[in-house]
């Protein structure tokens, strides 16, 4: 009989693997909760209609790449293709909108998409919302905040910032209206269904990868030319910022986004590999999208990174310390030890950076001291039945040579933590 295999694009992280997600995950979120950032955890599925109004039905994520499920007639259920919209409706829901709200989420996304190194089906996103800030002073702190953390991950000079504008929604509206007056003179050179794509959604073909596309657009207006004055002052007001921080970015005229919800400021941290998927990280503001909800307009920034491009990137490129406690292994030796063995490790485990690992089988000490080599650990302890009656153990230095030495239960803690 053929095994069954897991579903494409859906993969195991493995216990060998485990170590660098739990670091970069940890390093993330002690940033994010030390600047004043709560999580909030949202259900994996929510109704397909609230990813339709928010994310726009001519989105490839709407269009093509949400795992539906009907449910009954006239109701339809989604995975969460993003985390975005989900902690939108939480708020709202939750009547949580009066004031600011700074939060972040760690979890699984779902899209039906075309897999290759990087883009997967089921994918880990780690994103910051904030809530009622309209002041862009908010998006600074924000792209301030992700360097600080590639500075932590060390991957910040594998990375580059680029950040646009898209204005309001008028602003939009106007700049559309140019972008479509100027295709129609390349319509003769272009195919049905290619023209009907542009129709539907005319942002996206600025960041077409079709190399015929690109040359088209080389000339298309641009549209930071038809921003509204408060749009164009936030932008610069940004980019000022930006400078006098020392963040280096480049403004990329045809950064719009994939998902519809956005307006006015756009980034993305991306890598040098052009080839494979190299946004890294990205956001940006979404005022109307409470309102788009059903609640009242309400300011909001956000980005969400992508995790296993992190690790991507990491693993290639960088080196990166993983967090590993230092470890003991206990080898309980006879019959009547194993009781004593579990007291000594509830003893250790109140030092929380050590990892205490008893050997379960009745074997001999030679055995499970080659399983202690096989863990790798800093010490094993042995109880025998001399060190049960004196409550006591013997340590023995895995690492440095191979003297051993007779401690009482009592100094077991105080030995320990000078290690
Ligand atoms: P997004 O650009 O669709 O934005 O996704 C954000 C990040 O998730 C990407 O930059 C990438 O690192 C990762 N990602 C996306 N799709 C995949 C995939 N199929 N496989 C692996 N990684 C992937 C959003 O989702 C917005 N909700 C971000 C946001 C938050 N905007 C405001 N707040």
């Amino acid at each position: 009989m053929k095994n069954i295999q897991s579903v494409k694009g859906f993969n195991d992280v493995l216990p060998s693997e485990i170590k660098k997600s739990q670091t970069i995950e940890k390093t993330i979120t002690q940033l994010l909760n030390t600047s004043g950032f709560s999580e909030i955890r949202t259900p994996i599925i929510e109704y397909t209609e609230l990813y339709q109004r928010s994310i726009g039905d001519e989105t490839d994520i709407v269009s093509k790449e949400m795992y539906s499920i009907k449910k009954g007639e006239d109701t339809s259920i989604t995975l969460r293709p993003e985390g975005t919209v989900g902690v939108a409706r939480a708020l709202l829901e939750n009547s949580l909108l009066q004031g600011q709200q700074k939060l972040w989420y760690n979890g699984y996304m779902f899209r039906a998409e075309n897999t290759q190194k990087g883009r997967y089906r089921q994918f880990q996103q780690i994103g910051v919302e904030v809530y009622g800030i309209s002041d862009p002073r908010i998006e600074i702190e924000l792209i301030y905040l992700t360097q600080k953390l590639w500075q932590k991950l060390n991957v910040f000079n594998l990375v580059k910032l680029q950040v646009n504008s898209i204005g309001d929604k008028e602003s939009r509206k106007a700049y559309t209206g140019a972008l479509l007056t100027y295709m129609k003179d390349f319509y003769p050179l272009l195919d049905q269904t290619t023209i009907d794509k542009f129709e539907r959604n005319p942002l996206r073909i600025l960041d077409t990868k079709d190399l015929k596309l690109k040359e088209m657009i080389k000339d298309a207006p641009k549209i930071i030319d038809y921003l509204n004055e408060a749009s164009f002052n936030n932008f610069n007001y940004i980019l000022k910022s930006l400078s006098e921080l020392g963040v280096d970015y480049e403004v990329n005229y045809n950064l719009v986004r994939g998902l519809d919800y956005y307006n006015d400021f756009v980034f993305e941290w991306i890598t040098n590999d052009e080839k494979s998927q190299n946004t890294i990280c990205a956001g940006g503001r979404y005022d109307g999208l409470i309102d788009q909800l059903g609640g009242r307009s309400t300011p909001a920034v956000g980005f969400a990174m992508g995790i296993e491009r992190l690790i991507i990137l990491i693993n290639e490129n960088s080196t990166f310390n993983i967090e590993k406690n230092k470890s003991i292994y206990i080898c309980p030796l006879g019959e009547e030890t194993y009781v004593y063995a579990l007291q000594i490790q509830e003893i250790i485990s109140q030092l929380n950076d050590w990892t205490v690992i008893i050997n379960a089988e009745n074997t001999s000490l030679k055995s499970q001291l080659k399983k202690a080599d096989k863990y790798d650990v800093e010490y094993s302890i042995i109880i025998g039945s001399n060190e049960l009656l004196n409550r006591e153990v013997t340590i023995k230095d895995m690492k440095n040579g191979t003297e051993q030495l007779l401690i009482s239960e009592r100094d077991l803690l105080s030995y320990f933590k000078e290690k």
